[in-house]
């Protein structure tokens, strides 16, 4: 979405820009919570972690008052679900996650300054209070409506538990919110044959009460809060908030009918659990709580004073609760601030791919450690300069290979370590001193004092693709510097000129060291050990870092080569997950139906029959209507193959046709029967035809 600012928006973007500076005494951090149900990948780092910790680390080089807030979010079905699949208890599960998720993050250097969790204790109290206040405060809307309800388990089912045959693609195996084979978003009683996951039984549907928060009411204090008064927040946040309320909003339950999750704190509320969706962004206050407890610190102000700048860090599956649901919470709760933006990532692919839990294709974390031993720093380099901060990105094994080789290794480990070999060469690893300054050297000294801002700037505004790509500029003019200059071929005619040349280079190897912190923390870590100097602020960048005569350390490397052969056994692994996936899809089969008799089959006619017309149902992604000669009659049927063939191709296809299936309307179309196809495991379609050129009409049986 393109977004057109006239002059005054413009100005007042500026203004706040500005003011976010000096305005804001403390910085609340929230990075989203992952689901503690398996473990993180690349697409996590890069879309949430990175980012957050990239944005936090530059405040705390700016001596601010930050706390950074991640933890796992440990309620939902999703982990019932797993639970029950393994036979152990849901907090088996999350135990299990919660402590391999907390160790990733942290060998990959994402300083949290806690990392919490949703069981516990202080967080079910901090969530049932919230939920308390505003439920007296009759904020809440109460509601019965029917709900599937297993009568052999006795208890209601999530729509999770619910599967079917989806209504719009016919898959059978869909879920009660969700077909993922035509990705149609379902209500449980949409689905044709529902069975509950838990018995096998067909469900029933029974009365239930819960608690809904009226989004609706809400509507014109959003349009206000976010349509007028964040233009400024990134145009695919913007833009999808401008969407959920320009469709207008619904009520939406916060309540459900579960055993996992924390207990709704009001009577008569037995069996019934906080919607995961609520109480899961709750838990950045019960985790400030925590920090605050262990740390003698007050936990409110970082939540309920103006001068506390709020940020969430989220991917974008997550805007709607960011940015709608919990604002909404916190304003009606009465007395929380709200967060002062969302900068939210869009996803990272992975070879062209959808990364996926499911079908293994991700790399994790803990893989990678273990394959990339000492690593972190590429990913972490690689994840932000590929980041997918506008649209959708790629990660491939190659572009990673290629910028740590022709990035971090050929330009900023390449100039530190000509620096510090010649230094330590010529003048036995002390800092000579500056001795006269060329023209050269002044604009050099000039240009080095505009990286803090720069950098900055494009940290403060969320763009931290171009943060690091100036970081990057930073060492490519310490590399051109020495090109030009070519101290090497000066040191036997004029030392002097090489004592300011080196100087003039170690003091932008120290600028390196203090930006890269914010991106690179492990290298810059060695590059101050290899420099002999403590630890520097972001206001001490631009200038003279290192005085003359200090002893530097002596070099080493900061980087290192990544040969072919490491980049084709992880494309190796991926295309063998690839091919274990295709073996998996052909084993497993949808088992036979139910028996039949044979009078059930006679009822069926089906002919041979050839399509002589064909085109798209406009606005569907599935749908074609097409012409068929039956050999009884010419007609309409509407077929969901669209994503298989292309209207032109199939004119002349001989098919297969149930011609006495009752019609049905389909998006205004009636539909007079039903065109066979043959599915894979994959969920392709190919038309079933005769195998000789039998005349239409001819009967299949
Ligand atoms: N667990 C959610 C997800 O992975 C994110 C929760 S963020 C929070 O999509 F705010 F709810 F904590
Ligand atoms: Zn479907």
């Amino acid at each position: 979405m393109k977004q057109i600012l006239n002059f005054a928006e413009i100005k007042g973007k500026l203004l706040k820009m500005e003011q976010d500076q000096g305005k804001f005494k403390r910085y609340t951090i929230t990075s989203a919570l992952p689901y503690a149900n398996g473990p993180i990948h690349i697409g996590h780092l890069a879309g949430v972690y990175v980012p957050a910790d990239i944005y936090v680390r530059y405040l705390r080089l700016n001596e601010k008052d930050v706390v950074f807030i991640g933890g796992s979010d440990e309620h939902g079905v999703p982990i019932t679900i797993k639970a029950q699949n393994e036979g152990v208890s849901p907090q088996e599960i999350v135990d299990r996650y919660h402590s391999i998720i907390k160790k990733s993050f942290k060998e990959f250097g994402i300083s949290f300054d806690v990392y919490s969790r949703t069981s516990n204790r202080i967080h079910h109290e901090t969530a049932a209070d919230f939920f308390k206040t505003l439920y007296e405060k009759g904020e809440f809307v109460e509601q019965s409506s029917e709900h599937y309800y297993d009568e052999e388990k006795n208890q209601f089912l999530a729509d999770r538990y619910i599967t079917g045959t989806c209504p719009h693609c016919g898959n059978e195996k869909a879920y009660g919110d969700q077909c993922e084979n035509c990705g149609t978003t379902l209500n449980a009683t949409d689905l044709i044959n529902p069975k509950s996951a838990l018995s096998g039984n067909a469900p029933v549907l029974k009365e239930t009460r819960h608690w809904y928060l009226p989004l609706d009411k809400y509507e014109d204090w959003l349009k206000e809060w976010i349509l007028e008064g964040h233009k400024e927040w990134k145009p695919n946040v913007y833009g999808q908030c401008k969407s959920w309320i320009d469709q207008g909003l619904q009520p939406r339950a916060v309540t459900r009918d579960l055993d996992w999750g924390v207990k709704v704190p009001v009577e008569g509320a037995d069996g019934k659990v906080l919607y995961v969706w609520f109480d899961a962004p709750i838990g950045y206050i019960s985790a400030t709580r925590e920090w605050a407890h262990e740390n003698g610190k007050d936990w409110e102000p970082y939540w309920k004073d103006e001068s506390s700048k709020m940020v969430h860090f989220i991917g974008k599956d997550n805007i709607v609760f960011h940015c709608i649901i919990f604002p909404s919470m916190l304003k009606h709760e009465g007395s929380y601030i709200l967060p002062e933006n969302v900068p939210a990532n869009e996803f990272l692919n992975l070879e062209n791919d959808k990364i996926s839990t499911s079908r293994n294709w991700a790399v994790w974390l803990h893989e990678y450690l273990e394959e990339f031993p000492g690593k972190q720093d590429v990913l972490r380099y690689v994840l932000c300069a590929n980041a997918p901060e506008t649209k959708d990105n790629d990660f491939t094994w190659k572009d990673f290979q290629a910028r740590n080789n022709n990035e971090l290794l050929a330009v900023f480990g390449n100039f530190v370590n000509r620096t510090l070999v010649l230094t330590q060469k010529y003048f036995d690893g002390k800092v000579p001193e500056v001795t006269g300054l060329t023209d050269l050297d002044k604009a050099l000294i000039e240009e080095l004092k505009t990286y803090p801002g720069s950098i900055g700037k494009s940290l403060e505004n969320y763009r931290f693709r171009e943060a690091l790509n100036e970081l990057m500029n930073l060492a490519r003019l310490g590399n051109k510097y020495l090109t030009e200059t070519e101290p090497w071929k000066l040191f036997k005619t004029d030392v002097e000129r090489v004592k300011t040349i080196l100087n003039l280079s170690l003091q932008i190897c120290a600028n390196l060291a203090l930006y890269s912190e914010a991106f690179l923390p492990f290298t810059s870590e060695k590059l101050y050990g290899m420099l002999n100097i403590d630890r520097l602020l972001w206001k001490d960048g631009g200038g003279n870092l290192i005085e003359a005569g200090h002893e530097l350390n002596k070099p080493g490397f900061l980087f290192e080569k990544i040969e072919d052969a490491a980049i084709e056994a992880q494309i190796e692994k991926l295309l063998a997950t690839k091919k274990d996936n295709e073996a998996n899809a052909a084993i497993e089969v949808n088992s036979q139906k139910e028996n039949i008799v044979f009078d059930d089959f006679v009822k069926m006619d089906i002919r041979t029959g050839t399509i002589l017309e064909a085109e798209k149902v406009p606005k569907t992604k599935k749908l074609l209507k097409i012409k068929v000669d039956t050999g009884i009659d010419q007609r309409i049927v509407v077929s969901g193959i669209a994503e298989f063939y292309k209207p032109e191709e199939i004119i002349g296809q001989k098919v297969s046709i149930l011609v006495n299936l009752a019609s049905r309307k389909l998006k205004g179309i009636e539909s007079q029967g039903m065109i066979l196809m043959a599915e894979n495991t994959k969920g392709e379609l190919c038309f079933v035809q005769p195998s000789a050129d039998f005349h239409n009409g001819s009967e299949i049986k």
